[in-house]
């Protein structure tokens, strides 16, 4: 007998289901999550690529499928066609023979590489991060500030999470540049239309990484002393991480490194440029912020950052999961073998769970938004997440206090990938402010 996720909701048949995956839902496709989470909270569709997939859209239910043991990450269990088999939203990883992370795997193997990798990646580092961060952030809004005008994704939030991950692992400064040009190639890679990366590049890019990834950890493994020195970096930390005398392989901690990577990369690029274009929309929640960051408080920022991941968190959709056995979700009979998205982007807009749920409310403190994901697969780089995006918020509010939108809305375009919600351009201007020589 299939198990029940979720209550079973009454089905009210309504004959016009929205067109999904069209440039107009990539630009808002709250509207058509609203009819879901109505008509068809767990619905079937076909997605861009041709492979069918069930979209949960109700927060209960996203919440309880997101924690389901029967939710299988491994590609292996999709019942579907070998042009859909390995999809986890990585672009290019399955050349890349990457595939053993933590979003491709389950218990124990997933029990024992986070474990692992948790020993490294611990709170403290992050904290520890926090000054770099901030250094950073400065020297980013330095490049741009005395111009007076900014495209805040490729100048700002783009570059930010790039150089700080790099950092954190313990990728060389003179290398880095590197990183961001494979990394640029593959965020190219997501969305209709437009700017999209010249064919092959993006697995070409996700190769080259990988290389790198792995010659620098056997590099570093070499030449690690006995004993770790205090402010050793990430991928040091990785190699050196065990747990009853097991240990990372070189193959997994180069897997370990690029997921972090990848994971806490086009991620953080959205939360502040989603983040950015909705307080530059809203004035009255903004200025709200501005006072209360010059005030010395820290409170509106924390809940701040937490509801615009809610608000329009930039991932859309949990990655991909399949049934290993058939289930109940959401009233909706699931078979074995069938693709589950999870779409967090509804789930968090649900009005059952969600008091004014289209409402930008930055002291929201009722807020267990699903923005990071929830049960084993919980995001592991949160508070590096929030530091970043809390850093460079208020870093941008504060130097650049009069900071407007410098295009029309309705001609900005939004990327429109499957799993990442997330803007191409956000032109900005503010007044000029000199900028102190380096
Ligand atoms: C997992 C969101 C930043 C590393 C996840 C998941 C979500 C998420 C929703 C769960 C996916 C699923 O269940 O299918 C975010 C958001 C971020 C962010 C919204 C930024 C605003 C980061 C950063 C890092 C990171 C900065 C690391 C440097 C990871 C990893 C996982 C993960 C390793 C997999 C955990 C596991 O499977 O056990 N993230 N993430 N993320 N995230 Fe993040």
């Amino acid at each position: 007998m299939p198990g029940t996720v979720g209550h079973v909701p009454e089905k009210t048949a309504d004959p016009s289901p929205p067109e999904l995956f069209t440039k107009e839902f990539a630009d808002d496709p709250y509207p058509a999550y609203a009819w879901l989470r109505e008509h068809s909270p767990v619905h079937r569709t076909t997605l861009p690529s041709g492979v069918e997939a069930w979209l949960v859209t109700r927060y209960a239910d996203a919440r309880q499928a997101l924690a389901d043991g029967r939710l299988s990450k491994n590609p292996a269990h999709h019942s579907g066609s070998a042009r859909a088999k390995g999809k986890t939203g990585i672009p290019g990883e399955r050349g890349a023979d990457l595939m053993t992370h933590l979003l491709n795997i389950d218990p124990p193997d997933h029990t024992r590489l986070r474990r692992l990798v948790s020993k490294a990646f611990t709170p403290r580092r992050v904290a520890a991060f926090e000054p770099r961060v901030r250094e950073l952030t400065d020297r980013l809004i330095d490049g741009f500030a005395a111009r007076g005008e900014a495209d805040l994704i490729h100048e700002f939030a783009f570059p930010l999470p790039i150089y700080a991950i790099c950092d954190l692992l313990g990728v060389p400064r003179e290398d880095q540049d590197d990183f961001r040009d494979w990394a640029g190639m593959m965020m190219r890679h997501s969305g209709p239309g437009g700017d999209r990366a010249p064919r092959g590049g993006v697995g070409r890019s996700v190769r080259k990484m990988r290389d790198y990834l792995a010659e620098l950890i056997h590099r570093k493994r070499a030449a690690l002393g006995p004993v770790a020195r205090p402010g050793e970096d990430l991928i040091s930390g990785l190699i050196r991480a065990s747990d009853h005398g097991e240990h990372l392989t070189e193959g997994e901690a180069a897997a370990m490194a690029f997921i972090l990577l990848f994971a806490g990369f086009e991620t953080t690029v959205n939360l502040i440029g989603n983040g950015m274009y909705a307080l530059l929309r809203q004035p009255g929640p903004r200025e709200r912020l501005q006072r209360s960051l010059a005030a010395g408080e820290t409170e509106l920022l924390a809940t701040g950052v937490e509801e615009l991941l809610r608000y329009d968190g930039p991932v859309e959709l949990a990655t991909w999961r399949y049934a290993s056995e058939p289930a109940v979700i959401g009233g909706q009979r699931i078979a074995a073998g069938d693709p589950v998205l999870v779409v967090l982007a509804a789930a968090d807009r649900d009005p059952a769970r969600f008091t004014d749920p289209d409402t930008l409310d930055l002291s929201r403190t009722d807020n267990p938004h699903l923005g990071y994901g929830h049960g084993i697969h919980y995001c592991l780089g949160a508070p590096l997440a929030r530091l970043e995006a809390r850093t460079a918020l208020a870093t941008l509010l504060r130097r650049l206090p009069d900071l407007r939108l410098a295009a029309d809305p309705a001609e900005l375009r939004w990327r429109g990938g499957l799993i990442m919600r997330g803007l191409r351009t956000l032109p900005v201007e503010f007044a000029p402010v000199p900028v102190p020589d380096p």
